[in-house]
């Protein structure tokens, strides 16, 4: 268990009464659920990725390619991910080199992926993301190795997002809290990480644009088919995985977050959901839990596991509410 100064008092969560632009001009524009099966790289042939591809998964990919519309309009500052696979065991860490580069290859399927990934990192935000962490009694470190190779998932979900990368990133770890302490306090220090973060957003400046890089159900086959992308093959692992699926993506769009904090952990035991990382329950916090309605761009499976493509206009909503209406 964590001290009791950690823990966070999860009433509070949903009783949100003010939800409007913050003083400081940093504002979070919008949050993007984006799943990083490598198989969404693969199937779009970009240049950066060795192996080639005949397409497939194209539902998925249909989605995102909607999202990099929105993204472009809205002309982010930065976007920032959270990725389960970038585990560390020794709290929190954050992006905090200007410029990476190097290849990525992703250990389970590297008949797929094999990236020459080149990205700006905005170590300033980095900086602001830290301090604001440790505030939250968070243990945090900075990521200053110059060599470091970035994990898949992190590529994955910007790439699909921007894959101009035209645009600067902040790539933050997973803490392997899910897998030493209770459901209740590693979510919790997802939740106070996510509010570090939007304060640091806040004042920074930043207009940023989030993403939470979570499969949904995550059981998968273990044997693909000769060739990858042949879609014939492609299916959702179970009903039940699917009947899952279908109930969170519910929660997620009509913004039900007592009923999701309350069903996450059996929905993280059932189908061995990514959202155990904590990179949902991360963006969940940042966007402060918003009273809105999501909208679900795209879901479709990917060896099995369940992935959709999500998309919060918190932007949108806030000029509806300012406006007189009642937001999206
Ligand atoms: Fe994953």
């Amino acid at each position: 268990m964590l001290s009791e100064e950690n823990s966070v008092d999860r009433s509070s969560l949903l009783t949100t009464t003010e939800w409007e632009k913050p003083p400081g001009g940093g504002e979070i524009l919008a949050g993007f659920l984006a799943p990083h099966p490598p198989h969404l790289v693969y199937a779009e042939n970009p240049p950066q990725n060795r192996p080639k591809s005949q397409g497939g998964w194209e539902m998925l990919r249909w989605g995102y390619h909607r999202c990099r519309e929105k993204i472009r309009a809205l002309k982010p500052d930065v976007i920032l991910v959270h990725s389960p696979h970038w585990q560390t065991v020794v709290g929190h860490h954050f992006l905090s080199v200007p410029k990476l580069s190097g290849l990525s290859v992703d250990p389970i399927f590297p008949h797929l992926f094999q990236y020459q990934f080149e990205m700006t990192v905005d170590v300033a935000l980095a900086q602001a993301c830290a301090e604001e962490a440790i505030a939250e009694g968070l243990v945090v470190q900075k990521m200053t190795n110059p060599r470091f190779r970035v994990d898949y998932g992190t590529i994955v979900s910007l790439h699909m997002l921007n894959p101009d990368w035209d645009i600067p990133v902040l790539g933050i770890s997973a803490h392997n809290s899910p897998y030493y302490f209770s459901h209740d306090d590693a979510q919790d220090q997802m939740i106070k990480l996510g509010q570090a973060t939007r304060r640091a957003i806040e004042r920074t400046g930043r207009r940023a644009v989030l993403a939470a890089s979570n499969t949904l159900s995550h059981l998968h086959f273990d044997r693909e088919p000769a060739l990858p992308e042949d879609m014939s093959q492609e299916h959702i692992y179970s009903l039940g995985q699917y009947q899952w699926d279908m109930k969170i993506l519910h929660l997620l769009q009509q913004g039900c977050w007592d009923e999701f904090q309350a069903v996450l952990p059996e929905f993280i035991e059932a189908t061995a959901a990514e959202a155990k990382a904590g990179s949902l329950m991360w963006m969940l916090s940042a966007m402060d839990f918003p009273p809105m309605k999501a909208q679900i761009h795209a879901y479709g499976p990917v060896i099995g596991t369940g992935n959709a493509v999500m998309e919060w206009d918190l932007q949108s909503c806030r000029a509806q509410k300012a406006a007189g209406g009642k937001g999206v």
